[in-house]
């Protein structure tokens, strides 16, 4: 047997083979209440927002829970005078952490407008950041419409420009120490995939699965898409079977993690799960001139409460799968 062929066949049979999730924990509703937590220091990308703790969440319906639905959003009543420390808005992260999981989130309504910067991302406990890793499913900022996936890591961390994915590479370096803590950005090529038409079509579901064989990959479905795997739409799916491109098709953004080139157990471990909703701030606070016109950011997030109306999550569910 020549050297290399070994290897090599390992490789395939393994990815053949696949990992099979089952679920691990569901949060629906009330279930938020419980299994995260408000978290309000300041915001670290500098945003012009408020975060408030969970009491003060639910008592000015910032936050709000039913049996069936999970709502956060920015407050779209107050005037913010300039001494505040910004728009009160809700930051929560997840109690448990995962290392492999399958994450799925299905989503109703996504924060929408100017100066709005919604995330949905997984964070390594260990830090200082970026140690242990970021994983971001969910970003956009402003009147952005197309969703970016992307990693934030230690150095030595880098994707191929070539890869099974359908969205677009914007960067491979995910090493956060160069190019202004890019990241190795993949921007999502389905339509609909952030903000507004993303909320017109009723949301969809985000999937991120992250493998020690695979790598890191998240995949896109706008709601009422056929093509939606069964054991994505179908909420009483208590396993899912291996990832396979037949049942799951390309994902939108692939982040393998080759030994030589980003070793998985170098750059992540497990994560928790967060929410976030800033305004402004280092990401849609640059991309303001561009998009929402010549006024200052920050002047209008403080001024026009009536500009968040539509900044809000609606969450239907979080489920969590892991390996067996
Ligand atoms: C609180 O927010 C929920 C979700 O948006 C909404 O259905 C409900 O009517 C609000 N309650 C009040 C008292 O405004
Ligand atoms: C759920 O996930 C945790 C964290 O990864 C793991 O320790 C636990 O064994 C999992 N439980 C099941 C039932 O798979």
């Amino acid at each position: 047997m020549r050297t290399g062929y070994v290897p090599l066949f390992l490789a395939a049979a393994a990815h053949a083979a696949g990992a099979r999730f089952r679920l691990n924990q569901t949060y629906v509703g009330r279930d938020f209440l419980d299994g995260w937590t408000w978290e309000t220091a300041d915001d670290p990308t500098h945003g012009r927002v408020n975060y408030v703790d969970m009491h003060t969440a639910l008592s000015q319906n910032l936050t709000y829970a039913s049996s069936t639905k999970f709502v956060m959003r920015a407050d779209d009543f107050s005037v913010v005078p300039p001494n505040q420390r910004g728009r009160s808005s809700v930051r929560i992260s997840s109690n448990r952490a995962f290392d492999e999981s399958l994450i799925v989130l299905d989503l109703a309504h996504m924060p929408e407008g100017c100066s709005t910067w919604p995330a949905f991302w997984t964070l390594s406990q260990k830090g200082p950041w970026p140690h242990g890793g970021e994983i971001d499913i969910v970003e956009g900022v402003n009147l952005g419409t197309q969703n970016l996936a992307s990693l934030h890591t230690t150095p030595d961390c880098n994707m191929p420009q070539q890869r099974l994915q359908s969205g677009q590479t914007t960067s491979t370096v995910c090493d956060a120490s160069v190019n202004y803590n890019q990241g190795c950005g993949v921007s999502f090529s389905k339509p609909a995939s952030f903000g507004r038409p993303f909320n017109q079509q009723g949301g969809g579901y985000f999937a991120m699965a992250r493998t020690k064989a695979d790598g890191v990959r998240v995949w896109f479905w706008a709601r009422g898409d056929r093509n939606t795997p069964q054991a994505i739409s179908n909420p009483d799916a208590l396993s899912v079977p291996a990832l396979s491109r037949r049942r799951w098709g390309a994902p939108e953004a692939a982040f393998p993690t080759a030994a030589d080139k980003c070793g998985y157990e170098t750059h992540f471990d497990a994560h928790r799960m967060v929410f976030d909703l800033t305004f402004c701030g280092d990401w849609a606070g640059s991309a303001w001139p561009a998009t929402c016109g010549p006024l200052n950011c920050v002047d209008y997030v403080n001024n026009n409460p009536k500009g968040f109306s539509d900044a809000y999550w609606e969450v239907n569910a979080v489920r969590v799968y892991t390996p067996y």
